[in-house]
């Protein structure tokens, strides 16, 4: 990496990206470089500081990310040669979406560094299991460490797409730019169990959408990305969606950091 200020701007659901883009930052200032976190929900793509390198992380989301998250690397700006970086963290597969946002990058002129998915918890639907989650997160955290080592030697593998890559990408796109349409928003169907709601306010802040209010409990309008950030740090359990099918919930931070990089 030639340039030493880097910027990486991230989207995490329910913590799995933050961790990762976390440990990538602090490696790389105990490499030398000046790093900043921007969470991508609150970023203005068009601001993004082109003089530094930058990061891009994120959830990945059926074979692809959600449609905030593209429509923010879809808004960057064109370049010529700023540094790029992608990382995304997963359940299982990818289907190397990581490595067709990267490839967008490219066509806008930035300069590959480097792309690569960490698989960590699966936060969807998934009944958690609290050891296998731990296990799997510290399997991951090496593995990203030497992602930002690599990409600080410059030595890190920028992943090539393939007709099938491209396909699905494509497939995934379509699929997952459905979940803004009415209907989708009816088939995710959020709901408040009140009799466990305590009107706290909590997902109100920390949706990254706003898709929340606070009336007399918490309504939902009709911008929800099915992040599950809402149902998981809702520490009385009170907000179910389609994807809630068991009481548990899985969530990668405490509620203290959740406050902290959320709101
Ligand atoms: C709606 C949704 C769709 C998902 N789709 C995939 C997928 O296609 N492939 C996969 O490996 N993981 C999938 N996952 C799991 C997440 O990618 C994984 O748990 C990720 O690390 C969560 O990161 P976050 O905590 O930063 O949001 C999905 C999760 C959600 C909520």
């Amino acid at each position: 990496m030639k340039n030493k200020a880097v910027d990486i701007y991230f989207f995490s659901g329910t913590g799995n990206t933050y961790l990762a883009a976390e440990k990538i930052a602090q490696k790389l200032q105990s490499g030398g470089c000046q790093t900043n976190l921007f969470p991508i929900e609150k970023s203005d793509p068009l601001k993004v500081d082109l003089t530094k390198t930058i990061g891009i992380g994120f959830t990945v989301a059926c074979w692809n990310t959600y449609p905030l998250v593209r429509k923010f690397i879809k808004s960057l700006p064109k370049t010529n040669g700023t540094e790029a970086f992608v990382f995304c963290t997963m359940g299982d597969s990818s289907f190397k979406t990581q490595a067709e946002y990267a490839r967008i990058l490219k066509e806008k002129g930035y300069c590959l560094i480097g792309s690569k998915a960490f698989r960590m918890p699966n936060n969807f639907i998934a009944i958690q299991d609290e050891e296998k989650n731990k296990i799997r997160i510290s399997l991951a955290l090496p593995k990203i460490e030497c992602f930002a080592e690599d990409i600080l030697d410059g030595k890190a593998e920028t992943e090539k797409t393939g007709v099938i890559s491209k396909i699905c990408f494509k497939i995934s796109c379509f699929i997952t730019g459905l979940w803004e349409t009415s209907l989708s928003q009816k088939m995710i169907n959020l709901r408040i169990k009140k009799d466990l709601c305590v009107k706290c306010g909590f997902c109100v802040k920390i949706c990254p959408t706003g898709n929340i209010a606070l009336q007399d409990y918490p309504v939902f309008k009709d911008k929800c990305q099915v992040c599950l950030r809402c149902s998981s740090y809702c520490f009385q359990k009170a907000i179910n969606s389609f994807a809630v099918l068991s009481a548990k919930r899985y969530r990668a931070l405490d509620k203290e950091n959740a406050k902290n990089v959320f709101c």
